[in-house]
């Protein structure tokens, strides 16, 4: 069967085609035939090596969705034909974070999904939707997840509540859609006019061109009455972190994800998290049980995974190029033939 796997390149990887022998499960495994899988900015980071991990012969992804072909010895949850969803952490099933699973991140410290066939634990897998295609639900592993957990598990929140969204990239749009559902008020930000047009189409109240409006902050301090957002998806960094601290309500809770300005430290002050009283909770994806939960409120609600583009197996170096051109509009999808 193939799978694409990361080389090295020099001081980064580059993605290759190879040969893998058919895989045949453990006693506590299942086979998937992977129908379609998705990127996410962290793998932008693992190709680009830009956060130094050892990953030559690795097969890429955290995100894929297809069917189980073949099922291991003590498998009883699980037969051939059901469609699932591998987890970002095999071994997270539940409750709070333990440092183990760092080991068992797909596409990272094990082979991912970029790949005809494979072999996950039977309890690091949940089932998709029926209302969704395999295209969507490998969208939903780590961004929707990500968004997810944030914002229920984590940062509890309510009916009423205003949630910031930085950009428009796999997380922001999840938590866009998942924060209307959840009744919150929402604000996203973005580069391009067009792409805000889109947020407003989704149930966004308020936008704003971070590019045109570099003191994007104050725009979100106007736009709540000066009382600032009571959460926020924090995916910048270093770059942002400052402005969504001045951004922030009183209270509020600030979710620490991502690295688009990098992996440095911030310049400004942490003083006004003490100031306003505010929670600033690291978020590393979240666990099968907040798999499952989500999966049901999509399911309630009918929310569907928003897939900028799809591209065929043969063109997964141009869809890595692509959600690299920052372009896209939710997420960046590779069909397995
Ligand atoms: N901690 C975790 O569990 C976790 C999980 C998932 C992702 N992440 C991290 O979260 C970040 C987002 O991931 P993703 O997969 O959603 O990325 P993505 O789909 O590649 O998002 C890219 C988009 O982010 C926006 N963006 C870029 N720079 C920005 C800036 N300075 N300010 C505001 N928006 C900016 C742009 O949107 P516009 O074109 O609209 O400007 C860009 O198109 C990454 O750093 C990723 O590593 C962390």
């Amino acid at each position: 069967m193939k799978a694409y796997v990361y080389r090295s390149a020099g001081d980064t990887y580059r993605l290759a085609v190879e040969e893998r022998p058919t895989p045949t499960p453990g006693p506590d495994q299942v086979v998937v035939r992977v129908r379609a899988t998705s990127l996410n900015y962290r793998d932008h980071i693992t190709l680009h090596n830009l956060a130094k991990r050892k990953v030559d012969g690795r097969i890429p992804l955290s995100d894929g969705a297809g069917e189980i072909i073949a099922v291991g010895t003590n498998v009883t949850d699980w037969k051939p034909g059901d469609r699932v969803a591998g987890c970002f952490f095999q071994t997270w099933d539940g409750g709070r974070f333990d440092l183990s699973h760092h080991k068992q991140d797909l596409g990272g410290s094990v082979d991912g999904m970029l790949a005809e066939e494979v072999v996950l634990r039977a309890g690091g897998i949940v089932r998709i939707p029926d209302f969704l295609s395999f295209e969507e639900a490998a969208c939903l592993p780590c961004a929707a997840l990500t968004a997810w957990y944030s914002l229920t598990t984590r940062g509890g929140l309510q009916p009423g509540d205003t949630l910031l969204t930085l950009g428009t990239g796999g997380v922001s749009v999840f938590a866009l859609q998942f924060g209307v559902a959840l009744g919150a008020k929402v604000i996203i930000t973005s580069s391009d006019d067009h792409k805000l047009a889109r947020a407003r189409s989704l149930g966004a109240s308020h936008t704003v061109n971070y590019r045109t409006h570099v003191d994007w902050d104050k725009e979100v301090w106007n736009q709540t009455n000066g009382r600032g957002a009571d959460h926020i998806i924090e995916v910048g960094g270093p770059g942002t972190l400052g402005r969504s601290m001045n951004a922030v309500a009183a209270g509020g809770t600030i979710a620490l994800i991502g690295v688009l300005t990098g992996f440095g430290p911030p310049t400004e002050s942490l003083f006004p998290l003490l100031g306003r009283n505010v929670s600033l909770n690291g978020i590393y994806v979240g666990s099968r049980a907040d798999f499952e939960a989500m999966n049901r409120f999509l399911t309630e609600k009918t929310i569907r995974p928003v897939m900028d583009r799809v591209f065929g197996f043969s063109e997964a170096e141009a869809a890595f190029s692509h959600l690299a051109s920052g372009s896209h509009f939710g997420k960046v999808v590779i069909t397995v033939p």
